[in-house]
Order: C-alpha cells, then structure tokens, then sequence
C-alpha cells in the first residue's frame, strides 16, 4: 500500500484533522447549512446502495482509468472547489494540487481559493480545471475567463447553486470574516494550536488572492463578501453568455432539479456534477444520489455526468457510477487529508481511494470502472 496505514480511512484523517487545526477552522470546512440534515442524507444515500458481487470470473485486473473530455486521469476520482483552502492548512490548495498532479486526478480549484490561479496552473498542468463562481460585473467576468484561459486550465466548472450567500451557524458563531482578521476567540483557538498557527505566520494570511482586484469595500463576513461578489442567482443568460466566450469542456456544477440538467444540455455545457454542495446551501436538498437516480436519459446519453457530496470512500466512486456518474469527487476527503497530515495529505487521500476502488472493483467482480453499471445494483 503507498499510504500510511495508520491512517486507513478518510475517516481517521477527520479524527486526527479535528485535534491539528483550531476550532473555526474545522468548523469551516466542516459545517452543513441549519440542522446539517442534509449532509447526513447524503452519507445515509451512500452507505444504502447496495451492490451484489459477482465470482466465478477472473478478477486479475483491475481497470481504473477514465477518459474525460479528451484526456485520460488515472483514477475516477477527483478533487472538488473549495474556497478559503489555505486557512484550514497553509499552502493546503498548492500540495492538493501536487498530489492531485502526481496521482493524474482532476483538481478543480475555486474562484474563492487562497492561492493565485496561475501558480496552480503551473502545479497542476495536466489535470486543472477551474471553478467558476460568476461575477455580478460583466466586466470581471471576461477578465476571470481570459485569465483562467491564459492560465492553462483545461475544463471550467461554472458553480449555481449559491443563489444567496449560505447562513451557516457554525461560521456565524465562530466570527469569521474576510480578510481574515484576527478576534480574541480565533486568537485564543490558534494559540493553542501553534504548529497551524506558526505555519499560517510563515506564510501569510489567506485571502481571495484570485478576485481582490474586483473588489471593493471593507472586511465583511463569509457569506456576505460571497453574495456581495456573486451573481444572485447564475442564469440562463449566464450560461449562455459563458458557452460563448469559453471554448473547451464546460460543466455545470449543483444541478439537482432534471428541468435544470435538461437547461444546461441546451445551453450546450458537456458535463454536470451533480450536488449539493457538501449539504453547505439547502438543508431540504435531496441527497447528491438521490439527484443522480432523477437525471433524465437525455442528459445521461449526451453529457459526461458527475457527483460530489458525501463521498467518503472507494466504494462510494463505485456505487455512485452503478447509478450513472463517470467521476465522483470529494472537496472535505481532501482538506481532513492536509489538514491532518500537512502536504503528505494529499498523496494519502489518493493512495486511500485509490485502493478502496480497486479492491472494490475487484470484489464486485468487475475487471475495468468502465464496465460497472447498474447491473450490479443489488435487487431487494
Ligand atoms: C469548506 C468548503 C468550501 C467549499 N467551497 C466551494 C467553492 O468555493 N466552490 C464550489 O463550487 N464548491 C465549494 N464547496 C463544495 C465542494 O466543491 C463540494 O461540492 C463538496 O465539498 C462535496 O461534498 P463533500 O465535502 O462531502 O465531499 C466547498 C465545500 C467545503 C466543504
């Protein structure tokens, strides 16, 4: 095994995560929206796929790669947005996007990431593909795209489901603000974690480096900096307006309504991930799965159909293609990874599924991920 079998799952490195990194910044990363309903229905969606194996066949080999838009990733697993990554570990975004290099799996980084475009562009060269938040300014928006272009990345994932900037309690009562500035509570919970606090010194506050020039205005919260930045509400005539002036692979991210998957086939994005955001917008929201399962025939025959939302293991990239998606990917797997062990985080994250899903692949009886399909869904 190339990983650290101390650490065998995702879900020790959320342990070990919990106790390295102050309080608000687990919070951050970690919180749901309201009751963080949710969230839970998206792991309750997962563990309640049932698969059945099949023996009697030879199971030798095991095929994982996938070819996505043209290019081949060694694994159908990669490494959702998230914003603010830096501040759950320094220079979190740049070894994510090492690892995610090293192990040939997209990295996907976001509009409201701590570390400029180009230089993970630079990191990245093979596998970037870039998040789009849109901005409110026409302006910005064409700006954004020729930088993201110029930079090299080579799929743009336009992100709609944050209409309104999302009220997170965890977020709320910890007092973050941007830029990051530093209250008597963050003081006093980074003081007592002083490896995270003593490499934050060493390198610099996090802030949106990619976005400071179309801001304007003073420190505000989270939530309100994200609205105050954002289009309210990305429409159709968004899309439309960015199919024009982006030319290679587009792929809408937190579709979940079928009407909504169907509008973005007709706008001419090729690919969707399908999401909830981690459970961070809608506490009603329908499991990432349960979206999945809604997606018309359509959109599955013409669009490369992706997930993310509760993933938590190999098994889960496996149960989530049975019913439909190409690519899973993971935004909290990958920042309990770093947050846990520092720049080893990444490469243990990719080493972890990368197992997970072979071996699964394995026991199920299937030689390539290409193969696996519904067929293999259990019938109860
Ligand atoms: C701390 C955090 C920040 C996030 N920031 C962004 C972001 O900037 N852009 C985006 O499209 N999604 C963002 N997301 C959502 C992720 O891309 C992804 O949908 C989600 O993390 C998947 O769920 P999982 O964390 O359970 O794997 C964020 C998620 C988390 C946990």
């Amino acid at each position: 095994m190339d990983y650290d079998t101390r650490y065998p799952g995702i879900d020790d490195l959320k342990r070990l995560a919990r106790r390295r990194i102050p309080n608000f910044a687990f919070d951050y990363m970690e919180a749901g929206i309201d009751r963080e309903t949710g969230k839970r229905r998206n792991r309750d969606a997962f563990d309640g796929v049932r698969l059945t194996p099949r023996y009697l066949r030879d199971t030798s080999a095991a095929d994982i790669e996938t070819a996505i838009f043209d290019r081949r990733y060694a694994m159908p697993f990669g490494v959702a947005p998230v914003g603010l990554g830096n501040m759950m570990w320094p220079q979190a975004e740049r070894s994510l996007a090492a690892a995610a290099q090293q192990a040939g799996i997209p990295y996907v980084l976001s509009t409201f990431s701590t570390t400029d475009l180009a230089e993970i562009a630079q990191t990245a060269p093979d596998v970037c593909w870039f998040q789009l938040y849109v901005p409110r300014e026409g302006a910005a928006l064409k700006d954004l795209l020729a930088r993201v272009k110029e930079a090299g990345f080579h799929v743009l994932v336009v992100t709609v489901d944050i209409p309104v900037g999302a009220k997170r309690n965890r977020e709320l009562r910890n007092g973050l603000k941007l830029p990051f500035s530093l209250t008597w509570n963050i003081l006093w919970q980074s003081m007592t974690h002083p490896r995270w606090a003593l490499t934050t010194l060493r390198h610099g506050r996090p802030d949106f480096v990619n976005v400071q020039r179309y801001r304007s205005g003073p420190t505000t919260g989270l939530a309100e900096f994200i609205t105050n930045f954002s289009a309210h509400g990305v429409s159709q005539e968004h899309l439309r307006t960015i199919r024009n002036i982006w030319r290679g692979p587009l792929v809408v991210k937190g579709v979940q309504h079928p009407q909504d998957a169907l509008a973005a086939l007709n706008l001419g994005a090729d690919g969707l991930i399908v999401s909830n955001h981690g459970g961070r917008q809608l506490d009603a929201a329908p499991s990432s799965l349960e979206s999945l399962r809604q997606l018309p025939d359509a959109v599955r025959s013409k669009m490369t159909v992706m997930l993310d939302s509760g993933v938590r293991t190999g098994l889960d990239v496996i149960r989530a293609k049975a019913l439909g998606a190409q690519m899973a990917f993971s935004g909290r797997s990958f920042f309990y990874g770093v947050a846990a062990l520092g720049a080893k985080g990444g490469g243990q994250v990719t080493g972890i599924y990368r197992d997970e899903i072979i071996r699964s692949l394995k026991q199920l009886g299937c030689s390539s991920f290409a193969a696996l399909d519904g067929g293999w869904l259990a019938r109860v």
